[in-house]
C-alpha cells in the first residue's frame, strides 16, 4: 500500500518525508487554499509548487484541472504538465464527470480518454461509486480514486442523519437501521464503507491496470479498513489522519507505566534520559 499526503503545507510534507511515509502528494484547489492559509504563504502559487515538486523528487504530484470543458481541461491539463514536468513527477487530475446536475455532458471522462492516450498520467477523481471508478479505468486512467466521505456526506444528508463531525463515517448496518427505522428507501450505495469493498472487488477481480486510491479518509479505524480491502493499492491521507495513527489511550496508559516502573528496576545501570 502506498502513502500519498493530502496537502500543500510545507512542514506537513517534510514531516511525511522524514518517516518514510510519503509516496507522493495529492492536491485539489481547496487543499492549496487551505495550506497556503496555514502558512502565511502571499507568494506565487507556481513557485510554490516547484518547491513542492523539488521536495517530492520524482515521487507523483497530483494537480487538478478546474474547467468543466473537454477542450479546457485537456488545455489546462498539458499546460500544468509542461510547467512542472522539468521540476518533478506530475500528474493531473480530472473529475470523471464535470456536468451541473442533469445537462447531458461526457466531458470529464472524454478528456480523460483523449489525455491518456496521449500519455499524460491521468488521476480520475470526484469519484464515489464503484462504477464511476470501473468508467475511469475504461478511459485508461492510471489511477481512479475513490472519496470515502463526500459519499457519507452525501448519505447522511439524503437521509438527514446527524452530522458526521470531523472523524465520523457511517457502516453500511447504521445506515440500513436507519432506513428500517423510517421506513425510507435509498436508491444508492449504504456508505462510503460498502462502495470502498464492492469497488476493491471489482478491481482485483477484473484484474485492472488503474490503481485504485482511497481519499477522503476522517478517521485511523477508516485508514486500517482501507488496508485490508483487496484491490486497493494507494491511500491518500491529510496529514492530521496520519499523525493519529500513531497514538493511542492504550498504548500511551502501558508506556507511562512501565517507564514508570523503569525509574525504579534501571535506577542502577541506567542514566535518566528523559
Ligand atoms: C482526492 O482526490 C481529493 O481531492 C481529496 O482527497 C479530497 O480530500 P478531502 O475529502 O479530505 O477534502
Amino acid at each position: 500500500m502506498e502513502f500519498m499526503l493530502d496537502s500543500v503545507n510545507l512542514d506537513e510534507i517534510k514531516r511525511a518525508k522524514s518517516l518514510g511515509l510519503l509516496d507522493g502528494l495529492t492536491t485539489n484547489p481547496l487543499i492549496i487554499q487551505r495550506g497556503l492559509r496555514e502558512m502565511k504563504y502571499e507568494g506565487s502559487l507556481e513557485d510554490h509548487l516547484k518547491r513542492v515538486f523539488e521536495l517530492l523528487e520524482r515521487r507523483p504530484v497530483f494537480l487538478q484541472v478546474a474547467s468543466r470543458s473537454r477542450e479546457g481541461i485537456v488545455m489546462q491539463a498539458k499546460k500544468m504538465y509542461d510547467l512542472f514536468r522539468d521540476f518533478g513527477n506530475p500528474h493531473i487530475k480530472v473529475p470523471i464527470d464535470t456536468r451541473r446536475e442533469s445537462e447531458e455532458d461526457y466531458s470529464g471522462y472524454e478528456a480523460i480518454m483523449s489525455l491518456a492516450k496521449e500519455g499524460i498520467p491521468i488521476l480520475a477523481t470526484a469519484i464515489v461509486t464503484p462504477h464511476q471508478a470501473f468508467l475511469a479505468a475504461r478511459a485508461g486512467a492510471k489511477y481512479s480514486v475513490l472519496m470515502l466521505r463526500p459519499f457519507d456526506d452525501h448519505v447522511a444528508s439524503t437521509l438527514q442523519m446527524n452530522e458526521l463531525g470531523r472523524e465520523g463515517f457511517l457502516g453500511s448496518g447504521e445506515v440500513a437501521d436507519k432506513l428500517r427505522e423510517g421506513k425510507k428507501k435509498l436508491n444508492d450505495y449504504l456508505s462510503a464503507q460498502e462502495t470502498l469493498r464492492i469497488t476493491g472487488e471489482i478491481f482485483s477481480l477484473n484484474g485492472l491496470e488503474t490503481k485504485l486510491m482511497v481519499a477522503g479518509i476522517r478517521s485511523p479505524i477508516q485508514v486500517s479498513d482501507v488496508l485490508r480491502t483487496n484491490g486497493v493499492s494507494v491511500m491518500t491521507l491529510p496529514y492530521t489522519v496520519l499523525s493519529s495513527m500513531f497514538p493511542h489511550p492504550s498504548t500511551s496508559k502501558f508506556v507511562d507505566n512501565t517507564y514508570g516502573a523503569a525509574e525504579e528496576v534501571y535506577a542502577g545501570f541506567l542514566e535518566n534520559v528523559n
